[in-house]
This record gives structure tokens, C-alpha cells and sequence, in this order.
């Protein structure tokens, strides 16, 4: 397919508006490594303690987790009764049960947020009453720290004020951007999966700098500062990355040096293929 635009994901809902969401009621079922910084990102929004519904696979984990989080804990039932909006934070093998077990319970008019990957739009509007509105959402991790990413993929159902409510719900995970089903292996391969890589790839250079010299914590504040400062250049200037990189290469110096290492040891190959492969396996793992 050669039409650019569809692989662009595009920012279309506002997120200039700070909305008053704290009479939104939120069922959070499964608050988990990535339910529960949905919940955390949902009450920075603005969502109200006493609205936000925490229930996990028992009343005590409810209960741990709703205290973790400083909001409510409940049962699945109580958790969905008039809520706005329903997030669904368990396993993808779980989640088509539990809708199917919810899907007559809902309010007529929630949302249903589902974090599953790889669980198609039409099979989680097939397991619930028909019409359902259902978004799907693919966060990373650093969404935990207010940096992280989500792509929304928005279902048939939803109009544009109870997507606009998704959007500003979660205006304080990160960059909140709409894509495509089909584009979502591509993002699970640039921010979902990538948040690991970015990991593995700070670990490799700390213990470099642990083998020139460096003390380890020092060596930890200076990869973390600048792979931070490098990306927060291109983000605030715009610039293109190939532009900023041309800057630090002087003629004979440092950097010039390792960048011709940094491509004669196929750094550039490795972490396409890194990308790739995780894209790969998202295709493989998307039921149909
Ligand atoms: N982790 C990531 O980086 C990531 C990234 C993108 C998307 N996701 C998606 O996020 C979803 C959750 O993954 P995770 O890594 O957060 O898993 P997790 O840490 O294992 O969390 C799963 C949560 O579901 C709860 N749960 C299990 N059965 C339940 C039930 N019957 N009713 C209510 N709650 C129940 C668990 O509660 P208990 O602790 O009480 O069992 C736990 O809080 C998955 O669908 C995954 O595809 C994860």
C-alpha cells in the first residue's frame, strides 16, 4: 500500500482543554501493571477517588490495588453499576469471558476501554449486547510517569463526545494519539514493545560506561539524563534527528568516531529488526 497517509497516526481529538472529569464514573477491572497506571494516569485527570471503581480477581487484591491507587475498591458488579466509562485491564485470554459475563450488566451508555493486545475491536462488540461502544487502547509503560503513549482505536459505536471523553481521560498518560487496528502492530513496535528496548538499550550503554570508568550511579544519572535530554531537543525544537546528530559529529572528533562504529556494528539493522520482529509477532498474536 503506498497511500502515506493512512500510517500516519493522527493527534484528531483536542487535548488542549482541561474538562471537569470529576463526576466520570470509572469501573477499573483489573488494575494490574497496566490497569493500574491507567487508573493512576485517569485520577490525574481529574476523576474523582469515590468514582474510580477498582475491582481485581478478589475483594482483597481489590483492596490493595484501590489503596494503592488511592481510590475505590469494589466487585465487578458494583464496579460497573451507572459507570461511564469501563476499563478492562485483565489478561487478553480473559477478556472475552469477562465481557461476555459484564456485557448485560452494562449501563447502556459506557464505554467500554479495553487494554487487551491483540484482541480485535469486532470480537469484543461480537461477545457484547449489540451497539456497544468499545475503544481499544495500546499504552506503554512509561505511561506510569505521565510519558508514555496510547493509541486509540475507536469502534464503530462511539461517537464523538464519549471518545473525546476517552481522550481527555487519559490527556495526562502522555501523547494520546487515534490509529488504526492495522497500524497498532506498528505502534506496539514504536512506543508499546519499544519502552522495553529503550530499556535494554540504556542497561547496554550504563554498563559501557561502567567498563570505561564510570561509578555506577553515576554512570545510571548520565545515560538516563541524556537519552532524556536527547529526545525532549527533538521534541521541544522539531528537529530532524539525523540534523541534530550531524551537529555533535565534528570533522575527526568523538562522535563521528562511534557513529562509524555504531554503523559498522549494525546497531542501525539491529534495532530495526528489533522493531520488526516485535511488529511481527503482534500480527501473529491479533486474533481475526
Ligand atoms: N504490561 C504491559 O506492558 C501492557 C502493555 C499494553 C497492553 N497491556 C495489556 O494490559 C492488560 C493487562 O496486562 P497486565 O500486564 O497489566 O497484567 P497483570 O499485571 O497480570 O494485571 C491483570 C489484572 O487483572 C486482574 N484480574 C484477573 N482476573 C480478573 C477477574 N476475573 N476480574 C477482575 N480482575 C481480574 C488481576 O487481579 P489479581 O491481581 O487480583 O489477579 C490484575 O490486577 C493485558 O490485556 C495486556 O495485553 C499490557
Amino acid at each position: 500500500m503506498d497511500d502515506t497517509s493512512s500510517n500516519s497516526a493522527e493527534q484528531t481529538f483536542s487535548d488542549a482543554s482541561s474538562p471537569d472529569l470529576s463526576g466520570v464514573r470509572v469501573a477499573l477491572i483489573g488494575a494490574g501493571n497496566m490497569g493500574g497506571p491507567v487508573g493512576r494516569a485517569m485520577l490525574a485527570a481529574g476523576v474523582d477517588p469515590a468514582n474510580l471503581h477498582v475491582a481485581n480477581s478478589s475483594r482483597a487484591s481489590s483492596e490493595r490495588a484501590a489503596e494503592e491507587l488511592g481510590a475505590t475498591a469494589a466487585s465487578r458488579q458494583e464496579a460497573i453499576q451507572e459507570a461511564d466509562v469501563v476499563v478492562l485491564g485483565v489478561k487478553p485470554y480473559q477478556i472475552l469471558d469477562l465481557v461476555a459475563e459484564l456485557g448485560h450488566d452494562l449501563p447502556k451508555d459506557a464505554v467500554v476501554l479495553s487494554l487487551a493486545a491483540g484482541i480485535t475491536l469486532s470480537r469484543i462488540q461480537d461477545a457484547l449486547p449489540a451497539g456497544a461502544a468499545v475503544v481499544r487502547a495500546m499504552p506503554n509503560t512509561p505511561i506510569s510517569v505521565g510519558e508514555g503513549a496510547v493509541g486509540l482505536m475507536r469502534g464503530d459505536a462511539v461517537d464523538d463526545e464519549r471518545h473525546q471523553l476517552v481522550h481527555d481521560l487519559l490527556s495526562r498518560a502522555g501523547v494520546v494519539v487515534d490509529i488504526t487496528e492495522d497500524q497498532v502492530h506498528a505502534f506496539i513496535a514504536a512506543a508499546g514493545s519499544l519502552a522495553g528496548f529503550a530499556f535494554a538499550i540504556i542497561e547496554a550503554m550504563t554498563e559501557e560506561a561502567v567498563r570505561q570508568g564510570l561509578k555506577r550511579d553515576l554512570a545510571d544519572s548520565l545515560v538516563q539524563q541524556t537519552m532524556r535530554g536527547a529526545a525532549t531537543m527533538l521534541l521541544e525544537s522539531g528537529m530532524h534527528p539525523a540534523v541534530a546528530k550531524a551537529g555533535v559529529c565534528s570533522p575527526g572528533g568523538t562522535t563521528a568516531e562511534g557513529y562509524a562504529a555504531f554503523e559498522r556494528e549494525g546497531v542501525r539493522a539491529g534495532l530495526a529488526a528489533t522493531m520488526a520482529a516485535a511488529a511481527a509477532r503482534s500480527r501473529e498474536l491479533t486474533d481475526s
